[in-house]
């Protein structure tokens, strides 16, 4: 986090114009990280979240305005016990000992993904969270728990099929909109990057729907790694796009 919180209010002015408007992350290599290291998994993770709070400094020097990390898929609930108590203790640790900071760097903070199968606690806690961060009006940080995109569709169809069935809304009348708003990420722009660590090439299932359209800039360091430069060098082969939006002509929005 910056030491002076009216680096927030007052943002340098975006001198830049091709700094993407929101940056998604899917945060790979953890584990990697550690093992290199002959470190537990576990040791791989606490330096994620360091990195995590090095990017949102990051996002909120560059003037990024949304910062959507990947923490926990809807897959993830394949490892072994140990290791996802310990990620979910992490997403703990990490408001009990930065909710303050976030709210005086002006982060408003939003997880998105599935309630079910969290505890209540932790319901109540990303309640708690998103709540006491509601009106701030810096980054729009979003943590992407429990999240997977085609589960985040799946929601959306079934909320959808419930009101054409109660008589609310006639099929024919079913837009992109209809869609968008039913989805976790409703209000939310759709991410102009999504990068990826650790030199793996895949989206795995993040912002399905929402990415359509998204650069993807894919980079070898494993999260724990990623620093300034690694974000400078995104930023830099974002700028080299052409962004078409399915269209001709070379389009910057
Ligand atoms: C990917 O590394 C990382 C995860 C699945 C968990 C990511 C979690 C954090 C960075 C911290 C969580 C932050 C909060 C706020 C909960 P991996 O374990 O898949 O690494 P590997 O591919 O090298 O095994």
């Amino acid at each position: 986090m910056p030491s002076d919180p009216a680096i927030v209010r007052q943002p340098e002015p975006q001198l830049d114009p091709r700094i993407p408007a929101h940056v998604g992350v899917i945060m790979d290599g953890n584990g990697r990280w550690a093992q290199a290291r002959g470190k537990p998994r576990t040791e791989g993770h606490i330096e994620g979240v360091n990195a995590l709070r090095r990017m949102v400094e990051l996002c909120i020097r560059y003037g990024v305005a949304h910062l959507t990390v990947f923490s926990f898929s809807s897959e993830n609930w394949t490892r072994p016990k140990d290791e996802i108590n310990f990620i979910f203790s992490l997403l703990r640790r990490f408001v009990a000992s930065d909710l303050q900071k976030l709210i005086a760097h002006n982060v408003r903070v939003r997880i998105i993904g599935s309630r079910q199968g969290l505890e209540d606690s932790l319901r109540r806690l990303i309640d708690d969270v998103e709540a006491k961060t509601a009106h701030n009006t810096g980054l729009n940080l979003h943590v992407a728990f429990n999240y997977g995109g085609k589960a985040e569709i799946t929601e959306a169809v079934r909320h959808i099929a419930g009101e054409v069935a109660a008589g609310r809304l006639r099929p024919a009348d079913i837009t992109e909109g209809t869609i968008e708003r039913a989805l976790y990420t409703c209000g939310i722009p759709d991410p102009d990057v999504i990068i990826r660590t650790s030199g793996e090439q895949r989206v795995s299932n993040f912002l399905l729907w929402q990415g359509a359209y998204s650069e993807l800039v894919f980079v070898d360091e494993n999260w724990p790694d990623f620093d300034e430069e690694t974000f400078l060098r995104v930023l830099d082969e974002y700028a080299l796009r052409e962004r078409r939006f399915g269209g001709v002509e070379v389009a910057r929005r």
